[in-house]
């Protein structure tokens, strides 16, 4: 196991470039399923969930190979090709999923393509129970039979899935990719009301559109879907990673650095843009790349309430609950989408952070400066957290079971490193 040890303090300054989206490449390569061409994907980021979704597919038959990364100093998405020339298994196992839930995207695929699905319950994780019945129901009404046996999805579409209307009680991301998906390859029209509307949806679209799929009302919250007979390959670059340009945003924020962010896009991050400008932080788009920096050397606290999109992401809520225990001020931080997403609190209070939290909400008064301190990441965006925190902390932050950062953060601790941030990712003697 490896630890990070940040000593804090310094300003970034530089130019860091964000990788391309987790959370749109996931679907993204569960939509090769729908096809027996290739999928061509550029701009993946390097990251442990990339290559588990890989796995998966290839226990499910895709034939995937890596084109190698691209030249320093363009963006060094890995390109990967994936074939699902047959389905030679419609089995997902515990095993594979139980380490990452966005496996469960291979479920409306699969049913689409094949027929049936035998996709283990994703179970829960530390940020909440996260259950899977929007999809489950979403499936159903597109014809599918769905049985839960020993852990597992058990569903079948004999004669095939039909287009139905479907209204989301809850703007569910994954509930819409997988009904986004099941349905292009069901007859018929079907209609996604209450759909998520985050960016990764949207580019999700753009390839199944590429692929052949008939498909309106992007980015709005109604989804229109003309069923086809089969989908061709296609070529698509994903996204670029606004979680990640947020997490950016406030790397700079916190430790009062000027940071030049590259492959961002203002749009992608509208509301934290709107929250930082409130808390005293000037961005600005130049070219293809943001600016950030403190307006006049002062934090002011916010307050902030996580929504879906447009709204404030709930995977920058921890970043940003870092950056406020440093502010002028005190802010109050409403988590609305997870029932547990609080656990870099404790992490951050033993670093000197004034935070009291009471269900969904946390306040934070502002102090003077946090310690350093030995602290332990429980899920990814708290271990990011607890990076920003070490970053401005005085002394020595050592952050342990990184492993959580591995899963979504793409070669981070170099990225910072590069800005002038003194980091550094060691074996964990203990
Ligand atoms: C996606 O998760 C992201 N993961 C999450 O990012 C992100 O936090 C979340 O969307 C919200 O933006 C990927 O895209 C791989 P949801 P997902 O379905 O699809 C409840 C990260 O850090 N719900 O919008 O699971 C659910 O319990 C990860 O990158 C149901 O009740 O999110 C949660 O409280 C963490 N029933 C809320 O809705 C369902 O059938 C949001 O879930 C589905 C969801």
């Amino acid at each position: 196991m490896d630890l990070i040890r940040i000593r804090g303090g310094r300003p970034l300054k530089g130019r860091v470039s964000v990788s391309g989206a987790k959370n749109a490449a996931l679907p993204l390569m569960a939509a090769s399923l729908l096809t027996d061409e290739v999928l061509t994907l550029s701009n993946l980021p390097h990251l442990v969930d990339i290559s588990t979704m890989a796995r998966l597919l290839g226990q499910l038959g895709a034939e995937i190979s890596m084109n190698g990364e691209a030249p320093e100093g363009g963006n060094m998405g890995r390109v990967l090709s994936l074939q699902a020339a047959t389905i030679t298994n419609t089995t997902a196992p515990y095993d594979l999923v139980r380490r990452m839930r966005a496996s469960v995207l291979v479920l409306g695929p699969l049913l689409a393509r094949a027929g049936r699905a035998r996709v283990s319950l994703p179970g829960g994780c530390a940020i909440g129970p996260r259950p899977v019945d929007l999809h489950l129901q979403g499936l159903a009404q597109l014809g599918a039979t769905i049985e839960l046996s020993e852990g597992y999805i058990e569903a079948e579409a004999p004669q095939g899935l039909r287009g139905a209307r479907i209204v989301l009680p809850f703007a569910s991301v994954g509930a819409t990719e997988n009904l986004l998906m099941a349905a292009c390859l069901a007859p018929g029209e079907t209609v996604l009301e209450n759909a998520a509307r985050e960016p990764e949806i949207a580019d999700l679209a753009k390839c199944l559109i590429a692929m052949g799929a008939r498909i309106e009302g992007i980015e709005t919250g109604t989804l229109r879907i003309d069923g086809v007979d089969r989908l061709h390959g296609a070529s698509h670059s994903v996204i670029a990673d606004r979680i990640e340009t947020g997490t950016h945003l406030m790397a700079a924020a916190i430790t009062d650095g000027d940071l030049e962010i590259a492959n961002a896009r203002l749009d992608l991050v509208g509301a934290v843009a709107d929250i930082l400008g409130q808390a005293g932080v000037d961005i600005r788009q130049n070219g293809a790349g943001l600016r950030v920096r403190r307006r006049n050397g002062l934090l002011a606290g916010v307050d902030v309430k996580t929504a879906p999109y447009p709204g404030f992401p709930t995977d920058l809520q921890a970043q940003f609950m870092a950056l406020m225990t440093v502010a002028g001020g005190a802010s109050k931080i409403t988590e609305a989408i997870f029932e547990n997403r609080f656990m870099h609190v404790p992490e951050l209070t033993r670093m000197g952070a004034d935070i009291a939290t009471d269900g969904s909400a946390a306040v934070i008064r502002g102090v003077q400066a946090l310690t350093g301190a030995p602290v332990m990441a429980t899920d990814l965006r708290a271990s990011v957290s607890l990076v920003l925190a070490g970053l401005a902390a005085e002394g020595e932050t050592r952050v342990r079971r990184v492993y959580h950062l591995d899963r979504g953060y793409e070669r981070l601790v170099e990225k910072l490193a590069a800005c002038g941030a003194d980091i550094e990712r060691v074996k964990d003697a203990e």
